[in-house]
């Protein structure tokens, strides 16, 4: 039996992917380093499908149809390089290898050229929801040449998540398009936990409200513009008692968060692009501040004697009515500030489309994380509205679409007002403030940067444009300080 394509690295991404290829028909050749993850995959699972055992990459290979497709799950980074070594002898031209890892798109970008020299397909995959989604069906962002999409798609849209019966994957674009947009959908995803963690601090530090009630409160906000699986489960979170000491998991947990990579290279990215992707980074920067803990116990001790913020806000917002005002507020300001988010990463898509020279299709891109993907949210089908117009006629940032022009209009007062509150009673909140700084930035007719570039141009003869004319010019500051044409 010749199988349609093959797995290697049995993890369980890998295995949960092969499964569901099996499950929709394929037949899967399975293969591990160690013989012993593919048994047990087999043991437990074989009943899914149609699957090929294998023991070394040779007998994978030699068991597959052609085009061969193999599909590499193993950890970003070195291991990807050592299995495609290990690969490229045993292919022949016009064999397909996929990664469907987390990997960095300059890997997939180089390695995509490299294998393109040596005919064979490189196709750099992004699969978004984790262990549940690539079971049931992810959200797939393939990259790699089109030619190869024309074989590999249609398996790829089998296996992915359905919106309305249409599948969450299509083709992006060449070479690491496909883990950049994934990249990119990171990137949210963080700035989407942060802005979630930023109003259930918030809520608890200022309005006094715990994390069984906010519970209660996400699961409100989950039938609101905000409805989405990150408020879905943040609810679930929140009401999970710690089965030790009987409290609220939230507060037993170290308030620590870690990060695999993926966030930071979109904010890295970001700067190289010049997109100002503020609310990802910011999020990223939180994560990193969160972990200093050394620093912040020294730091708790030092800057907090003597202030007693909390306890005044707690009076502020004491009052049955005041505490609902202020979560209608925080939901408002969650939403303007995840609108951001939202408008950014589309923002630095573009940039990046243009620096890498791929042709991204944000409405396309938006439909793919309506369903499978960890941001899947409702806001996502109308960000496609926004986009379903000719290039040209596509709004220039999302928040100029009419709908979302029209939502932060209605968000605003409350945004300020609780960016605010924020910073009146010490509460951090880096993303709801640094979007609404983001979001001021875009509407302002002058920024502060004419005078970044005077003393640029006093400092290093940096020079300058004119508002009033064309051309670059230079103030002669230690001179008799005219200006001269540059
Ligand atoms: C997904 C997730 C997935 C993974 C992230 C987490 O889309 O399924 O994004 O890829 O959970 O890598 O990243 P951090 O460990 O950096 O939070």
């Amino acid at each position: 039996m010749s199988a349609h394509i093959g797995v290697t690295g049995l993890a369980v991404m890998g295995a949960n992917l092969a499964r569901n290829l099996a499950r929709n028909g394929y037949t899967v050749a399975l293969h591990n380093r160690s013989v012993a993850r593919t048994d047990a995959l087999l043991q437990a699972h074989g009943g899914d499908g149609d699957f090929v055992r294998t023991e070394t990459l040779t007998e994978l290979v030699e068991s597959l149809e052609r085009p061969r497709r193999v599909l590499i799950m193993v950890q970003a980074g070195a291991p990807v390089d050592s299995v495609i070594a290990d690969l490229v002898p045993l292919l022949d031209d016009g064999d397909i290898i996929i990664d469907g890892g987390n990997s960095f798109y300059e890997e997939t970008r180089r390695r995509e050229e490299s294998l393109r020299a040596q005919n064979l397909h490189f196709v750099g995959v992004g699969v978004s929801g984790g262990e549940e989604g690539a079971l049931n069906g992810p959200s797939i962002m393939p990259g790699g040449s089109k030619e190869s999409y024309d074989t590999l798609g249609p398996m790829l849209e089998k296996i992915s998540a359905k919106y309305n019966g249409e599948p969450c994957c299509a083709w992006i674009d060449t070479d690491g398009a496909g883990h950049y947009v994934k990249m990119v959908h990171n990137g949210i995803e963080y700035a989407d936990m942060q802005v979630i963690g930023e109003a259930f601090d918030l809520m608890r530090s200022l309005a006094g409200i715990e994390p069984r009630e906010q519970a209660g409160v996400f699961r409100e906000w989950n039938t609101t513009d905000l409805a989405s699986y990150l408020i879905e489960i943040t609810a679930e979170v929140l009401e999970q008692e710690d089965e030790v000491t009987g409290r609220p998991l939230v507060d037993v947990v170290l308030d620590s968060a870690g990060q695999k990579g993926t966030g930071r290279w979109t904010a890295i990215s970001g700067l190289e692009v010049g997109s100002p992707v503020t609310a990802i980074a910011e999020s990223v920067f939180a994560r990193s501040i969160s972990s200093q803990r050394e620093l912040r116990a020294v730091t708790n001790a030092t800057f907090s004697a003597g202030i007693d913020e909390t306890l005044s806000a707690t009076e502020k917002y004491g009052s049955a009515e005041d505490r609902q005002d202020f979560v209608e507020d925080v939901r408002k300001a969650l939403y303007a500030s995840k609108l951001v988010a939202y408008a950014q990463g589309l923002d630095m898509l573009v940039a990046a489309g243009e620096e890498f020279g791929w042709d991204l299709d944000l409405k396309a891109i938006a439909s793919l994380w309506r369903a499978g993907c960890i941001i899947r949210a409702d806001l996502l089908d109308t960000i496609m509205k926004a986009y379903d117009a000719p290039k040209d006629q596509q709004p220039k940032n999302l928040l100029l679409a009419p709908e979302f022009n029209e939502a932060i209009n209605e968000c605003l007062p409350a945004w300020r007002r609780v960016v605010a509150a924020a910073a009146t009673y010490g509460v951090p909140a880096p993303v709801f403030s640094s979007s609404l700084s983001y979001y001021d930035s875009l509407r302002r007719d002058r920024l502060p940067a004419a005078l970044t570039q005077g003393l640029r141009d006093y400092f290093g003869a940096h020079t300058y444009q004119r508002v009033d004319k064309e051309g670059t010019f230079h103030t002669q500051w230690s001179g008799d300080r005219s200006e001269i044409d540059a």
